[in-house]
């Protein structure tokens, strides 16, 4: 059943934060997944700026404005197709904030205390504003809203999917079966690519701002990709096979099947007895491969403001659309409104 009674077919919602570029993490654990699924799937993809205040301190105006343009102009760039999905930047669409309050009023806190994301960037910290807790409550506002059946993101976002479920549910049980239970969606492969100069951290955005060949960045020159690849941390053997390797090699070796789509027999026979500094050449000409009409197109949208500008009207007209009649549900279920 559907509130909003506008859809189609079955509905995908995801985001990203706009701090900073993205890299190539973030292409493959969730921009790859979305372009492969937005023919079979009714796509919205949201920037989602609401979250990226969540650390003002971190946060200056300009940038986060200008940040927000650019991711959403990588979306396209990196073949989300404006005509098929929706793309939308969230504070466009005023009720992600209005149900977000709905539904923290029925989250215990405790659910909040115990998210990983919320500890590990908490710890750090002397004190922190309550957005960074109930950040996960801000997220399932954003997916509940537009009744997503699937939500597409890499591995490190599971755990805020599985408590936007405990959230929908709780709100159900409350209130009447009214939201959503969104399921999430994890790619069998590259759902968590490390960073090259540690492979025992998944790839950041944060880490990437401070320590050079961390990650690849999508709009990185060819150069510093390839310099970075170079650098990847392996180890001392030289063999290459996907079961026996360390997670440096591993790392490169998923970033190769990945984005050449190749199967692993062919890979390891590819690379067999070749060592790891050809394996490290042939994955930086696949990245860069990967980059350069990415970079091409971004480009062309960046000088075409009026174009982007366009998109984003539509994308936030269309996902109102969708967003009022669920929050009007929503409000009508717990007594808001006449
Ligand atoms: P964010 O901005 O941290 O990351 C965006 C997406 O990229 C994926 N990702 C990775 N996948 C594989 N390997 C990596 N190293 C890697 N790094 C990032 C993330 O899993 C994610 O899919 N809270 C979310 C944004 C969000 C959202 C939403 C997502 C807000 N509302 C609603 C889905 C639905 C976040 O901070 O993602």
């Amino acid at each position: 059943m559907s509130i909003s009674g506008t859809k189609t077919k079955k509905r995908i919602l995801s985001g990203v934060q706009p701090t900073g570029n993205l890299h190539m993490g973030t292409y493959i654990g969730a921009l790859m997944q979305w372009r492969a699924n937005q023919v079979d799937y009714e796509s919205l993809f949201c920037v989602v700026d609401l979250h990226a205040l969540t650390v003002p301190e971190a946060v200056d105006p300009e940038v986060l404005r200008r940040n927000s343009r650019e991711i959403s102009a990588l979306y396209i760039a990196c073949g989300i197709d404006p005509e098929i999905s929706n793309i939308f930047v969230q504070s466009d669409v005023h009720e992600h904030a209005e149900l977000s309050w709905i539904l923290g009023c029925v989250t215990p806190l405790g659910w909040l205390y115990r998210m990983t994301q919320f500890k590990t960037k908490s710890d750090k910290r002397d004190s922190v504003g309550s957005g960074l807790l109930t950040y996960p409550v801000l997220q399932a506002a954003d997916i509940v809203l537009y009744e997503a059946d699937q939500v597409p993101v890499g591995q490190d976002q599971k755990q805020h999917i599985e408590i936007a479920r405990e959230i929908a549910q709780r709100f159900n049980h409350l209130f009447g079966d009214l939201l959503t239970i969104p399921e999430p969606m994890i790619p069998k492969m590259g759902a968590k690519v490390m960073g090259l100069d540690d492979p025992s951290r998944k790839m950041s955005k944060s880490i990437g701002m401070e320590v050079k060949g961390h990650s690849i960045g999508l709009l990185d020159p060819p150069k510093v990709a390839r310099k970075a690849i170079m650098r990847a941390v392996t180890d001392s053997g030289n063999d290459i096979r996907f079961d026996h390797a360390s997670p440096g090699v591993l790392n490169l070796l998923t970033l190769y099947e990945v984005l050449t789509d190749e199967s692993r027999e062919s890979i390891e026979a590819r690379f067999s007895g070749k060592g790891y500094g050809h394996l490290k050449k042939d994955v930086a000409d696949v990245v860069i491969a990967t980059l350069e009409p990415i970079q091409a197109r971004f480009t062309e949208l960046m000088n075409e403001p009026g174009y982007l500008d366009g998109i984003l009207d539509k994308g936030a007209e269309r996902a109102r659309s969708i967003a009022a009649p669920v929050l009007t549900a929503v409000k009508q279920a717990v007594g808001l409104g006449r």
